[in-house]
C-alpha cells in the first residue's frame, strides 16, 4: 500500500503563525505537526510515502524531511498549486499510486490509536475512520438509518443530529483515482473528500471504523494547543 501525506493549503485559520510557515511545519510540543500523521502511516507499516505540499513551502518540507531515508522509508514529493480540495489528492497522486491501493493522512490531524491492523485488513473498497466530537459542524459528519447502518455524510452541515465525525485518515482501493477524476468541484470550489466516500456508499463499498482514542484536528489555536499538552502529557 501506498501513502499520502496532504499537507498543502493554506491554515487561514492559524494566521499570522501560517503567513510565513506551514501549518503542517508548527511545532506540537516537541515535533513539527507533520511528524505525528507520518509516524501513523509508518507505524502501520507503510513506506512509499507521497507528500503535497503549497509550491511556496515546498524547500522547508524537503529540508525537514528529505528523501525519507532517516525514516527507514521513501519520499516523493508533488506540489498541490491551489488548495482545491482533498479528493485532490487522488489526481495529484495517480501516477505515484499506479496500481496500488492508497491510505491518505491529512498532514494536520494527530490520532493516538494504531490503526495498522485494520490497514492490514484492508482489500477493497474504502475505509475511512470515525469519532465522537461535541462540535460536528466543521467536519464531515456521518448519519445512520434506523439499523444503524451509515445512510449518508454530510459536509459541513450548519445543525447536525450526529456527532459523529469522519477524521483525516482514509484507505481507498486503486478505483479512488478514477472516482476522484468524476467529481465536480463544491459550491466552495473544492473536490470533495465526503463526495468521493459518498460514491463508494453508493457502492456499499464504504467500510466505517468507530475508535475511541484521542484525535486532533490541529487547524485551531485551541486545537493546536490542546494537541500540544496531550503529546507533551503522554510522552508521545
Ligand atoms: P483545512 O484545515 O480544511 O484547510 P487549511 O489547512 O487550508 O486551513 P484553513 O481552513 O484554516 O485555511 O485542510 C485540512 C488539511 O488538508 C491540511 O493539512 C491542509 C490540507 N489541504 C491540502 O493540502 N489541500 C487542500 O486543497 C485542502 C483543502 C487542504
Amino acid at each position: 500500500m501506498k501513502g499520502i501525506i496532504l499537507a498543502g493549503g493554506e491554515g487561514t485559520r492559524l494566521y499570522p503563525l501560517t503567513r510565513v510557515t506551514s501549518k503542517q511545519l508548527l511545532p506540537v510540543y516537541d515535533k513539527p505537526m507533520i511528524f505525528y500523521p507520518l509516524e501513523t502511516l509508518l507505524r502501520a507499516g507503510i513506506r512509499d510515502i507521497l507528500i503535497i505540499v503549497a509550491p511556496s513551502r515546498a524547500g522547508d518540507f524537503l529540508r525537514i524531511l528529505g528523501s525519507g531515508k532517516t525514516f527507514n522509508a521513501r519520499f516523493t514529493y508533488e506540489i498541490q498549486d491551489k488548495p482545491e480540495g482533498l479528493a485532490q489528492a487522488f489526481i495529484i497522486g495517480e501516477n505515484f499510486i499506479g496500481d496500488d491501493t492508497v491510505a491518505m493522512i491529512l498532514g494536520d490531524n494527530i490520532f493516538e490509536n494504531d490503526f495498522s491492523k485494520d490497514i492490514d485488513n484492508f482489500t477493497s473498497g474504502a475505509m475511512i475512520f470515525t469519532t465522537e466530537v461535541d462540535h460536528p459542524e466543521r467536519f464531515g459528519v456521518v448519519h445512520f438509518d434506523s439499523n444503524g447502518e451509515v445512510s449518508e455524510i454530510l459536509e459541513k452541515p450548519t445543525k447536525s443530529e450526529s456527532n459523529s465525525v469522519v477524521t483525516g485518515l482514509y484507505v481507498y482501493d486503486n478505483s479512488v483515482i478514477q472516482k476522484a477524476k468524476s467529481l465536480q468541484p463544491s459550491p466552495r470550489g473544492e473536490l470533495e473528500i465526503t463526495d468521493l466516500n459518498n460514491l463508494y456508499l453508493c457502492e456499499k463499498n464504504l467500510h466505517v471504523k468507530r475508535f475511541k482514542g484521542a484525535w486532533f484536528d490541529t487547524g485551531t489555536f485551541e486545537s493546536l494547543f490542546l494537541a500540544s499538552a496531550f503529546i507533551r502529557q503522554k510522552n508521545l
